[in-house]
């Protein structure tokens, strides 16, 4: 059993990006507030990339849409993902009621200290370890 001061985030694909079939945002709008009523306190909305043959439109912040979709049509707190790797641009995205959060992968492996540079850029506090005020 899951605590419930814990907090439970839920990754779904909001999309094959198939034509004709698959699982659809409109399957993803429905799911996400059947998950919500399951006490789900955030949907990461990502895309699939399973399928073959399909078009995938890449692009800076490419899935934000699917997560804002699910924010304006029901109560569920929403996480957007993909290509997002700017501060700006992740800031707007929540500023804008896009999304509650932003997630990162890959621009977090090309630069593990982008939280603290994003914040610094933003104006935000930033707490550095120790050992750091050294250098
Ligand atoms: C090659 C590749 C395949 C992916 N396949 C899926 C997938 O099938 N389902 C899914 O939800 N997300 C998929 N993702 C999205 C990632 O899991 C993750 O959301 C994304 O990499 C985070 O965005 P960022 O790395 O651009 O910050 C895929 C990403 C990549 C790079």
């Amino acid at each position: 059993m899951w605590p419930d001061d814990k907090p439970l985030f839920f990754r779904i694909s909001a999309t094959d990006w198939l034509e004709d079939g698959g699982w659809t945002p409109d399957d993803t709008v429905r799911f996400a507030g059947e998950l919500h009523t399951h006490g789900v306190d955030l949907l990461d909305v990502s895309t699939g990339g399973n399928a073959s043959g399909v078009r995938i439109p890449t692009g800076p912040g490419y899935q934000v849409p699917f997560a804002a979709r699910v924010k304006a049509e029901t109560r569920m707190p929403v996480a957007a993902v993909g290509l997002i790797t700017e501060a700006e641009q992740a800031a707007k995205i929540v500023a804008n009621g896009e999304a509650d959060a932003v997630l990162l992968g890959r621009e977090l492996l090309r630069n593990p200290s982008w939280a603290r540079h994003a914040a610094r850029q933003l104006g935000g506090a930033v707490r550095v370890p120790e050992q750091y005020h050294r250098s």
